[in-house]
């Protein structure tokens, strides 16, 4: 039996649904697999529980009742004082050990660099590390050890297609487009019913689709950086300020707090309700979609046709179609649930498994 040890950062949504994956899990994959999986250490942005040994089924579950009430898991256990995360990744004593991030901070980019220098492997569903400079992407994940198949697409798997399937198989991609906001698959897909922009957004906050702040999602931002993911997979060697990205908001919405931008969108009602109604006349629809070609990544709103790929896309589902020399004329297209925390846990339990052997 071997034992791979494992360090997460962030117990939020995507991170607790990954700790109650692999305690579901764990009896299958030992028999399965002869891979015992074991938590030595966790942290939400608090602070962080640690056991050298290992936490129990009864210790993991408590954690996760802790922070379904809201509590930090500080503690609960051995609880170390949060100036950095690089000091927990030193609990592991072994290079099996594998690091999780499900945070959504950049502060766990030195951390995770400490982890591969340490011999440790890491899995990744937090963009940001990875959107960081070219060359923090490239010292990671040239090192062989780092997945990140949740950060587009959560659970459809994306990355394994780009880089196991096209990649490795040597059939250079031409040409990427999708559409990977659930929030905005949810928009435009309300705007081609109809209804109005600013009800859309207050309803998907609601709904909990959106960040906090709907600017962050409206932005293009978070679009964004899961193109500069795919380009980089590609080698394409790109900075975020290099994608072109085209916000739904003007920029005079930017600024204030979240209920001045509220009050204000409505404005925009009028102008969307016209573009909607203008791609419906010649057989379109809006789509939020991110286009890589040639070298260059642009996200933004686009009318297409309504019987294209993308045109069909309802809700929050995600799509991505490769083109490709073998995937020419019909491209490798993946599609499927966009939204909720369980595809993107599932997408990070696959990464574990996939890196277990090789740690
Ligand atoms: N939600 C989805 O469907 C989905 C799909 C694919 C990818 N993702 C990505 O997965 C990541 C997590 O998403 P989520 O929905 O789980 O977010 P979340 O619910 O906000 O959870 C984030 C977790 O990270 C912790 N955290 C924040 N800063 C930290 C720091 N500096 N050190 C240690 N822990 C820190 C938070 O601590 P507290 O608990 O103390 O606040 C929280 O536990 C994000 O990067 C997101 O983009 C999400």
């Amino acid at each position: 039996m071997k034992t791979i040890p494992l360090i997460q950062f962030g117990l939020g949504g995507v991170g607790s649904a990954v700790a109650e994956r692999v305690l579901a899990a764990r009896d299958d994959f030992e028999w399965h697999y002869g891979l015992r999986l074991v938590y030595v250490a966790l942290c939400d942005s608090r602070g962080a529980a640690i056991n050298g040994d290992g936490f129990s089924h009864g210790a993991l579950q408590r954690m996760l009742v802790a922070k379904a009430e809201g509590q930090s898991i500080v503690g609960l256990d051995s609880g170390y004082h949060h100036d950095g995360l690089r000091d927990i990744v030193d609990v592991a004593g072994t290079t099996d050990a594998i690091v999780i991030d499900v945070t959504a901070s950049s502060n766990t980019t030195t951390a995770l660099q400490l982890a591969i220098e340490r011999g440790y492997a890491a899995v990744l569903a937090n963009k940001k590390p990875l959107a960081e400079s070219y060359e923090v992407f490239r010292n990671l994940v040239d090192s062989g050890r780092v997945r990140y198949e949740s950060t587009v697409g959560a659970g459809v798997p994306v990355i394994a297609s780009l880089s196991e399937a096209l990649m490795a198989a040597h059939d250079p991609v031409r040409c990427i487009e999708g559409c990977f906001s659930s929030t905005l698959g949810y928009l435009t897909t309300g705007l081609q019913a109809e209804e109005s922009f600013s009800e859309l957004v207050r309803t998907a906050i609601a709904l909990g689709y959106t960040e906090p702040d709907p600017r962050e999602d409206l932005g293009g931002m978070d679009v964004a950086r899961k193109a500069l993911i795919l380009a980089r997979t590609m080698g394409w060697p790109l900075e975020l300020e290099q994608v072109s990205v085209q916000p739904l908001y003007p920029a005079e919405l930017g600024g204030g707090g979240v209920d001045d931008f509220l009050d204000a969108v409505h404005s925009l009602d009028d102008d969307y309700a016209l573009r909607a109604a203008e791609a419906h006349i010649a057989g379109e629809t809006l789509r939020y979609v991110a286009l890589l070609q040639g070298g260059e990544a642009r996200v933004g709103l686009q009318s297409l046709p309504l019987n294209s790929p993308l045109g069909q896309l309802q809700g929050t589902d995600n799509l991505i179609a490769f083109h490709s020399s073998i995937y020419d004329e019909s491209p490798l297209v993946l599609q499927g649930r966009g939204a909720g925390v369980h595809g993107a846990a599932a997408g990070v339990l696959a990464d574990i498994m996939a890196l277990a052997d090789h740690v």
